[in-house]
C-alpha cells in the first residue's frame, strides 16, 4: 500500500467466459462490492464489454478491455479502438501485458502508442511490465523493468502501472515479497524520476497468482497499490477475498 492511494483490485478475464457467464460473474461481484476496501475493476473479453458496461454502469464495479489498437480507426482488420471501447462504456483498459507482447509481438514502442491511443481516448491505461524467468534468473529483472517503464509509457502518462512477472502468470509461484517490494520500489522510484509528483500518486499493481491465500500478504507491501488477478478473478468469491485482503 501507498498512504493515500485507495488500492484497486481488477480482474483480466482474458479470453473466458460466454456472454451469460460473464453476466453472472458480473453481477456476483456487484452484489459483493459494497464497503470493500478497494476499487474494483473488471476487465472482460472485447465482446463483453458494451453488455458489462451497461449492466454495472453507476455502481461500484467499473469496466476495462484487455487491449485497444493505436488508431482511432482504419484499414485493422479484427482490432478495436480506444474510442470505441469508450464509447461502450469501458474507462479503462490493459495494455502490454505479456500475453499480447508473447502472442502478438507487441513492442515497448507499439505499447506506447496504444498508452497514447488510451490517453486521447479518455480511457485510464493500466500499462503491464514484468521480467521472464530467464531474466530474473539472469538477474535482469529490474533493469527489464526499468527499460519496459522508459519506453512503454509515454511523456504525459496518467495511469496505471501493473508489474507482472511472466514467470508468476498462471503457474502458481510468486516472487518472495521482499522481491515484490523491490521491484515495486524500483517502479514508484522511476515513476517520481520521470514525473514528479504525480508518480508518487499513481497506483502500482502486482499481478501474478495473486490468490485469497497470498492477497493480504501481497497488498500490504509499499508500493503495492492493488493487484491485476487472472485465474482468481474468474471466482467471484475468489476476486472478493482478495479485494477485501486490501482493507
Ligand atoms: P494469474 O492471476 O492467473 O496468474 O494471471 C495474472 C495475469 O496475467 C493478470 O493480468
Amino acid at each position: 500500500m501507498t498512504p493515500g492511494i485507495r488500492p484497486l483490485i481488477a480482474g483480466n478475464w482474458k479470453m473466458h467466459g460466454t456472454l451469460r457467464e460473464a453476466g453472472a460473474l458480473a453481477e456476483a461481484v456487484r452484489a459483493g462490492a459494497a464497503g470493500l476496501p478497494a476499487d474494483l475493476l473488471v476487465c472482460p473479453p472485447f465482446l463483453h464489454v458494451p453488455s458489462l458496461a451497461a449492466l454495472l454502469a453507476g455502481g461500484p464495479v467499473a469496466v476495462g478491455a484487455q487491449d485497444c489498437h493505436a488508431a482511432t480507426k482504419g484499414a485493422h482488420t479484427g482490432d478495436v479502438s480506444a474510442p470505441m471501447l469508450r464509447d461502450a462504456g469501458a474507462t479503462h483498459v490493459i495494455l502490454g501485458h505479456s500475453e499480447r507482447r508473447a502472442d502478438h509481438a507487441e513492442t515497448d514502442a507499439v505499447v506506447r502508442a496504444k498508452v497514447q491511443a488510451a490517453l486521447a481516448a479518455g480511457l485510464i491505461p493500466v500499462a503491464c511490465v514484468g521480467e521472464t524467468e530467464a531474466q530474473r534468473l539472469g538477474g535482469e529483472a529490474e533493469a527489464v523493468v526499468r527499460r519496459q517503464l522508459a519506453e512503454s509509457l509515454p511523456d504525459d502518462f496518467a495511469g496505471i502501472v501493473a508489474y507482472e512477472p511472466v514467470w508468476a502468470i498462471g503457474t502458481g509461484r510468486t516472487p518472495t515479497e521482499a522481491d515484490i517490494a523491490a521491484i515495486h520500489a524500483t517502479i514508484r522510484e522511476t515513476l517520481v524520476a520521470r514525473f514528479g509528483p504525480a508518480g508518487q500518486g499513481m497506483r502500482i499493481l502486482y499481478g501474478g497468482s495473486m490468490k485469497p491465500g497470498n492477497a493480504k500478504a501481497i497488498l500490504a507491501l509499499p508500493n503495492v497499490d492493488g493487484g491485476l488477478v487472472g485465474g482468481a478473478s474468474l471466482v467471484s468469491a475468489d476476486f472478493l477475498a482478495i479485494a477485501a485482503a486490501a482493507g
